[in-house]
């Protein structure tokens, strides 16, 4: 492998081809990830020199501003070797034609694209092309530089291994966040990673309400909430971020927000002197005063500088996985039989019963349905897997003995047809009173959904920026993961916002 020696003897097992977002990591790909940069350091300052460089192509496609993020990929690329070619700002691309994301990629990596380094305002823009150009048989490996509001994977990094020059640990401090917690991109992935490296850390959020930090980035963590800059005293690290005007629905909203937080001298003065102050950049609207922007308590630029060598071994690091596929299959859902009768015996039971029954010959019996669900489930189903018109016998607003709304229930009952167990796993998170038969060679079987962790091809991301919304191809493949914190969640697998069941499956 063309890598240079004291790079090499460092590496561990745990590299990745594409760069998505932080939750695809494990506490010992970020801590490989940070060891890394810091031996690749002399190399991003030019002290040494690879001796073997990669001739690699990297696609440069910045759909969205960027100083920092774009300038330090370039030189990391070219520092390793490779090749460049920048796509920079919308109007440089068909994009701005109206081109959706997908088409534009995909021409980008026939032109020999190894890596494309993607910015876009679409949210979870990068995640849908990686696993685009991999069901298209690309090998180009994708790093995600900013998807909107959701996720700046590399900044985190950057920021790391920052605070990991003063705390060695990674832990052991107190760190405040302050500004628009909500829209800040850079703010989603550090605190992930923090999570995910289980460090001994207090946060201390402080924003305005209308751009408050969404709950799911900091569950299980030790949160502090605040609106007032008050709250930071006592912290070791202060992390400032910018009112992202640019995703704010008016300009009447951003006005509201702005200027609210500004971190000058006095503020300085009141948190410890060894507090450090970061910021990912730009600054651009005063929220550091330029009257402290020299003192050695502001790190931004160390902060900057960090990202030449994260952004040299994440390269490597795809680079050297370009062969290989880089998503591993989600476990599919866990459905038991828990009765299994002939039919007479199930019949002849509910003759006495004096319940409806519909009987079935060959097909699924989907009950305890609460009443009026039908309507909505039989068109999503038929979203899916076609007109159900010949096949489903629906009943609605049958007496039922389960504790379903007014005592009734709906029930699907289809004939000659076969619910996937993916299916029959979104239907029982929706409805969780659904019970569902199979009734096949004169048997009758219940099912019993034991777990589900996704659920792919039903529902819409509520998130009007995600890419399931915005691109016309991603709006085909719906993909949510099953979460749990304290009641169920939906998380989408590209935006990565979380929600209710009911806000998908409307
Ligand atoms: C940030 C970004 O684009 O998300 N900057 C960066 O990449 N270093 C922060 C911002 O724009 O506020």
């Amino acid at each position: 492998m063309p890598f240079d020696k004291p790079v090499l003897e460092e590496k561990g097992e745990a590299v990745q081809k594409h760069i998505l977002g932080a939750s695809d990591w494990t506490r010992e790909d970020i801590l490989d990830f940070l060891d890394h940069a810091e031996a690749m350091k002399p190399y991003a300052a030019r002290e040494k020199l690879f001796s073997a460089p990669f001739e690699e192509k990297v696609t440069l496609l910045f759909a969205e501003p960027s100083s920092r993020t774009c300038d330090s990929y370039h030189e990391a690329a070219q520092l390793i070797g490779c090749r460049t070619k920048p796509i920079v700002g919308l109007e440089a691309s068909s994009i701005f034609k109206g081109e959706p994301l997908s088409r534009n990629v995909v021409t980008e990596a026939g032109y020999n694209a190894d890596v494309l380094v993607l910015r876009t305002k679409i949210e979870g823009g990068a995640r849908w092309v990686a696993e685009m150009l991999e069901a298209y048989h690309h090998h180009t490996a994708v790093h995600n530089a900013g998807d909107g509001s959701n996720q700046h994977p590399t900044q985190a990094l950057t920021d790391l291994l920052t605070i990991r020059r003063y705390y060695p640990k990674l832990g052991g401090f107190r760190f405040g966040i302050v500004g628009d917690l909500k829209n800040s991109r850079t703010v989603h992935p550090l605190l992930e990673a923090f999570r995910l490296l289980g460090s001994d850390v207090d946060i201390v959020l402080v924003s305005a309400p209308e751009v408050r930090l969404q709950p799911w980035y900091t569950y299980g963590m030790r949160v502090h909430e605040h609106d007032r800059l008050e709250a930071l005293e006592g912290c070791d690290f202060v992390y400032v971020t910018r009112v992202q005007h640019e995703r704010f629905a008016s300009e009447l909203d951003y006005q509201r927000v702005r200027g609210r937080y500004v971190v000058n001298r006095k503020v300085l003065s009141m948190l410890p002197n060894t507090c450090r102050i970061m910021h990912p950049q730009p600054i651009a609207d005063g929220e550091i005063a330029p009257e402290i922007w020299r003192h050695p308590q502001v790190i931004v630029d160390e902060q900057a500088r960090n990202g030449v060598p994260v952004r040299m071994v994440l390269l490597v690091d795809s680079i050297g996985q370009l062969g290989s596929s880089g998503f591993p299959e989600s476990p599919p859902p866990v459905i038991q039989t828990t009765r299994d009768e002939s039919t007479e015996e199930v019949l002849e039971r509910k003759k006495n019963s004096k319940l409806h029954v519909t009987p079935v010959d060959n097909g699924m019996i989907v009950d305890h349905l609460q009443h009026r669900f039908s309507d909505k489930l039989v068109p999503m189903l038929e979203a899916v897997i076609g007109p159900l018109d010949n096949i489903v016998i629906p009943a609605r607003g049958l007496d039922t003995k389960h504790p379903l709304p007014g005592g009734k229930k709906d029930r699907l009952s289809l004939e000659g047809c076969f619910l996937p167990d993916d299916i029959i796993a979104a239907i029982s998170l929706m409805a969780p009173t659904a019970t569902f038969n199979r009734v096949e060679n004169g048997r009758v079987k219940w099912l019993k959904v034991q777990s589900v962790s996704a659920i792919n091809n039903l529902g819409r991301c509520p998130n009007p920026m995600c890419v399931t919304r915005l691109d016309v191809e991603a709006a085909n493949f719906p993909k949510f993961h099953v979460v749990q914190h304290g009641c169920t969640f939906l998380r989408c697998h590209y935006c990565d916002q979380h929600f209710g069941t009911n806000e998908v499956f409307i």
